[in-house]
């Protein structure tokens, strides 16, 4: 995987249609090789603490929570925590690692599967809101996060901030990786926000290609999507470790509240 700005790389988009989304066999048995980067404790830590002091002492709920990056390490410091995921082979690797048992998970959709219980902060990483490619499906999310929530709890978002400041007018083109055997690119449709990332690799002189489609979003947006979904903006830094948000970040860590007053 390239971890450039944490989009899912080597993406094999005949995983589509075996129940695994994007994520399948091919993928999850690689995920965590070609992400170490996002492995590593100076990646995983700044990000740990941010939740498990929005957990206090309640329970977190992680959208997408794959092969357990940051549930494991979450879990492992005492907060109880679930997640939703299509992908059964990405929950299979998070099942095989130590602790991975003792997280409850449930296969479905984040933008609309409802698990048991009320959680203290849902969180959403690794670019993965820009994996539902409609607006609906994303304001669909923040409804579907805000259920989850106890009044007063948090949901949190990682994204990268889009990056429409390297397209020349008139191009629609992102290059983002070359090499002699591997070509990386982003193509995005400004008129939908669509984006997609293709990966071009050559293997013993033959050549194969991916892609993965994405919908970009902008902080405002979802400011907005939150709004419709009844939470309020509490905090936006430039990265984990609170860095301020700037013009110049190339992503954002969010988060919203839901009033301590709201009903469930
Ligand atoms: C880039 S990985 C991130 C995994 C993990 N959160 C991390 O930080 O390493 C995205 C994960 O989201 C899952 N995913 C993508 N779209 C989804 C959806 N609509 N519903 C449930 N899971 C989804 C994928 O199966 C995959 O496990």
């Amino acid at each position: 995987m390239d971890d450039r700005d944490g989009r899912p790389g080597d993406i094999d988009s005949s995983g589509e249609g075996d129940g695994d989304g994007y994520f399948g066999e091919r993928v999850a048995a690689d995920y965590d090789a070609s992400s170490a980067e996002m492995f590593a404790p100076e990646v995983v830590d700044p990000a740990v603490d941010v939740l498990a002091r929005l957990a206090g002492g309640g329970a977190a709920l992680e959208l997408g929570i794959g092969t357990g990056r940051l549930a494991l390490p979450l879990a492992a410091r005492g907060v109880p925590v679930h997640g939703i995921d299509l992908s059964r082979a990405m929950v299979a690797r998070l099942r095989a690692k130590p602790g991975g048992d003792a997280i409850g998970v449930t296969i479905g959709d984040f933008a609309t599967t409802r698990v048991e219980g009320t959680f203290a902060v849902c969180y959403l990483v690794f670019n993965t809101i820009m994996n539902l490619t409609t607006q609906e499906a994303q304001v669909d999310c923040f409804r579907n996060a805000a259920a989850h929530l106890a009044p007063g709890g948090c949901f949190v978002i990682e994204v990268m901030v889009p990056e429409l400041r390297k397209l020349p007018a008139g191009q629609r083109i992102v290059p983002w990786h070359t090499s002699a055997t591997r070509w990386a690119y982003d193509s995005y449709d400004l008129a939908t926000q669509a984006m997609s990332s293709h990966y071009v690799e050559v293997v013993d002189g033959r050549g194969s290609y991916r892609s993965i489609p994405f919908r970009y979003v902008w902080p405002a947006e979802l400011d907005l999507m939150a709004q419709l979904a009844g939470l309020r903006l509490r905090e936006r830094w430039g990265g984990w470790s609170g860095e301020a948000f700037t013009g110049e970040s190339g992503r954002q860590v969010s988060v919203w509240e839901k009033p301590a007053g709201a009903l469930r």
